[in-house]
């Protein structure tokens, strides 16, 4: 039909106005609400960057303080979740109990699902924010076979999500502070990213009048994918098994002859670099140091692939560049994350990106259900033939 374009994969439709993040993928720039992502990953924190993406401006000190409030307020979660938690298999992979368990909020926090409540849609978004980490903590936990470490309100929201991950109840541990703050700044990194697969997947499902809870459900379903947030495990799992520097070069040829992906290459924006991989390549480095991993062969092998991929011209020619998976497992292995939790964290900092994008497209007055087109190109009508006629 003329009616409608045909776009698979979405290359050159915009499907919203947004006012949240900008790419420029030729020119490697990527701002939130107008500040460059390196800025905000070196002088911001998370929670900072949460406030500016939901709500357009950097708070000021005392909006900052309340925004802090009341996201602590609701770290908690249900006691009865807990049992959610064991109804899982304990080898269950930490994203499939995490998008049964964001999807099953909705259960426990019925009061905040009506979409048609400013002051719900505000408090859904918080608890999402808030019980995010928990969640994952627990999801951790649960994989590991370890207790449940409660939150702690008067820790940072990194130092307190690492807590939850490696310490055990009751003990007085706090996070090595150079940890922390990567761990921060990997969540600004991975904040939000645009219109991608789950942040518009998240929109999609808002656009029905779907509350927050079932949305970013969704949105952590999409994002399992290996093509977008699974990268970051299958990109070390590839260093894992490239094993040594000196296997670097046969690998590099089954990628040309097209058996297998360079994981964490190549992005559908980003023709030049991702700023966010820069980033992420100091933060590997600075995490390695402190922890005297500084010679990691996984890390040797990571930066003699790129060399190589950005000699080649196979490389070159299709523009691929590392993105932001490609150094963010060396570094939260570093950090004592098994590959299957690395997805998790993704998950996690994205949270605040898609209930950003949902709260936005929500109040949009044009918003309208998303109902794309398609090309039919099955059958023309045909007949019915009875199961004794069929040949
Ligand atoms: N390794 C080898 N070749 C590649 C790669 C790669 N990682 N990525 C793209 N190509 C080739 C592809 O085969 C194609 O070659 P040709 O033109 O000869 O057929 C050309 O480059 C263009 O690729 P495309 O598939 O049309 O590009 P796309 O925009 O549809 O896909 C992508 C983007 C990110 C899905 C893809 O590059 C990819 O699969 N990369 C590996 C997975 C990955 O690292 N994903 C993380 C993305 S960043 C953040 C996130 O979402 O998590």
């Amino acid at each position: 039909s003329d009616r409608f374009t045909f776009d698979p994969g979405f290359t050159s439709t915009a499907s919203c106005e947004s006012k949240i993040t900008y790419i420029d993928g030729d020119a490697g720039v990527l701002l939130h609400r107008g500040y460059p992502i390196e800025q905000l990953a070196d002088k911001s924190s998370f929670l900072e960057v949460c406030y500016l993406l939901l709500n357009g401006e950097l708070p000021k000190a005392d909006e900052f303080a309340k925004f802090e409030k009341n996201i602590t307020y609701h770290t908690m979660l249900h006691a009865q979740f807990d049992s959610f938690f064991q109804g899982f298999r304990r080898d269950a992979h930490p994203m499939a109990i995490m998008t049964g368990a964001v999807g099953a909020l909705s259960a426990f926090y019925a009061d905040s699902i009506n979409v048609d409540d400013a002051r719900e849609r505000e408090i859904s978004a918080h608890r999402l924010i808030a019980k995010m980490p928990t969640i994952a903590a627990r999801a951790f936990k649960y994989h590991m076979g370890q207790p449940f470490v409660s939150p702690r309100n008067n820790l940072s929201y990194s130092e307190n999500f690492l807590r939850m991950c490696f310490a055990v109840p009751a003990e007085d541990w706090v996070p090595n502070p150079v940890l922390t703050k990567a761990m921060d700044r990997i969540f600004i990194l991975h904040a939000d990213h645009e219109q991608n697969a789950s942040t518009s997947t998240v929109r999609l499902a808002g656009s029905s009048g779907a509350h927050p809870f079932a949305c970013i459900a969704a949105g952590i379903a999409c994002l399992w994918g290996p093509s977008h947030g699974g990268a970051n495990q299958e990109a070390l799992e590839m260093l894992e098994e490239i094993g040594s520097v000196e296997n670097i070069p046969a690998y590099v040829q089954g990628v040309k002859d097209r058996k297998y992906k360079l994981m964490g290459f190549g992005h559908r924006v980003y023709k030049n670099f991702d700023p966010r991989a820069k980033v992420m390549q100091q933060t590997c480095h600075e995490v390695l140091d402190e922890i005297g991993h500084g010679d990691d062969p996984l890390l040797k092998i990571a930066m003699e692939l790129e060399r190589i991929a950005l000699s080649d011209p196979y490389f070159i020619d299709r523009k691929l560049y590392p993105n932001i998976d490609f150094y963010s497992g060396i570094t939260l292995r570093a950090m004592g994350f098994p590959s299957t939790m690395f997805t998790v964290l993704f998950a996690l900092a994205r949270t605040v990106g898609w209930i950003s994008q949902w709260k936005e497209m929500f109040e949009d007055p044009q918003r309208k259900i998303g109902r794309p087109r398609q090309l039919y190109t099955g059958p023309t009508q045909r007949d019915y033939v009875g199961i004794d006629k069929r040949g």
